[in-house]
């Protein structure tokens, strides 16, 4: 790993992110919401990072959005260390978390201890996040006991998107709320420094938002949770096919580049690229006879 994350102050941990929401339940203060985002590689990792986003995720998502993938169940944990090391390495001062795969968490504790052991030591994670509410206690707790802040993440959970039977708003019934309410509270009875709610009505979202003592994260949650976090190419407008409503797209990166390679096409048939500027030269005459001279 050549990159050491930024020490001091600057640098956003997951006990900082916890303790943003003790300042937020103080009632005389605002406190600015926590700003997320996927990342899949090296450069955009520096680029958000330098703009000042707190957490980067080197999600699942990944499976859909870079590698093509029609779900994230595919995803191995290979895949993911290996863009996760490409996002350490442009990542100073955001809280880097890794996602654990659909598989590398359901077989045994050792098992995933393992796996979320291999996120933190080989790809540079500060913290991992899992699916799934109070079936994942233990676990849970296994995870934070060693040393490694954990992330939640509840609601629509892609990775079990065969047993949602799609990608679904949940939560709607009463029942439904009612057992998110109860995972809300196991994930932070358990440890976890902070919990994703993707894809939920609002007004559950602030329920369980101002229920709980640790952060949620929104996704598809409405406004009222203490974050938000995007898929990266969602926001750029890089993602294949349809989008989903909550995902503002604040550019349209798929169009720009588009016409940035259609001009190359352009110009390489109409030989006008590359130009005279655009090329090397030869010191002196060039021999009509092959041999090897040094070009400049
Ligand atoms: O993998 C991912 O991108 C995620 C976010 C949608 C929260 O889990």
């Amino acid at each position: 790993m050549n990159v050491v994350p930024r020490s001091g102050d600057l640098k956003v941990t997951a006990p900082g992110i916890l303790a943003r929401k003790a300042l937020s339940q103080d009632t005389f203060r605002t406190t600015p919401k926590i700003v997320c985002l996927t990342a899949y590689d090296y450069p955009s990792a520096q680029i958000l990072d330098a703009a000042g986003i707190d957490i980067l995720l080197v999600g699942d998502t990944l499976g859909m959005v870079v590698l093509g993938y029609e779900s994230t169940v595919p995803v191995t944990i290979e895949e993911i260390l290996h863009h996760l090391r490409a996002v350490r390495r442009g990542t100073r001062r955001a809280l880097l978390v890794g996602d654990m795969p659909f598989g590398t968490y359901h077989v045994s504790i050792e098992d995933s201890l393992r796996a979320a052991f291999r996120l933190v030591k080989e790809g540079g994670a500060e913290a991992v996040k899992l699916e799934g509410g109070e079936r994942h206690f233990e676990l849970i707790h296994r995870l934070v006991d060693s040393g490694i802040p954990v992330m939640g993440h509840i609601g629509m959970t892609p990775q079990s998107v065969n047993a949602l039977g799609g990608f679904k708003v949940q939560g709607r019934s009463a029942q439904a709320a009612e057992q998110l309410l109860r995972d809300a509270h196991a994930i932070e009875a358990a440890g976890a420094f902070a919990v994703v709610l993707e894809c939920v009505p609002r007004e559950l979202a602030a329920r369980i938002t101002e229920k709980l003592r640790i952060p949620t994260i929104g996704i598809g949650a409405g406004p009222d949770c203490d974050g938000q976090i995007l898929v990266f190419h969602d926001l750029l407008g890089l993602t294949p096919g349809r989008v989903p409503k909550f995902a503002r797209q604040y550019a349209d990166l798929s169009g720009v580049i588009s016409q940035a390679v259609t001009a190359y096409c352009n110009d390489v048939r109409q030989r006008s690229f590359p130009s005279d500027a655009e090329s090397y030269h030869a010191p002196g005459a060039v021999p009509a006879e092959a041999t090897t001279r040094t070009l400049r």
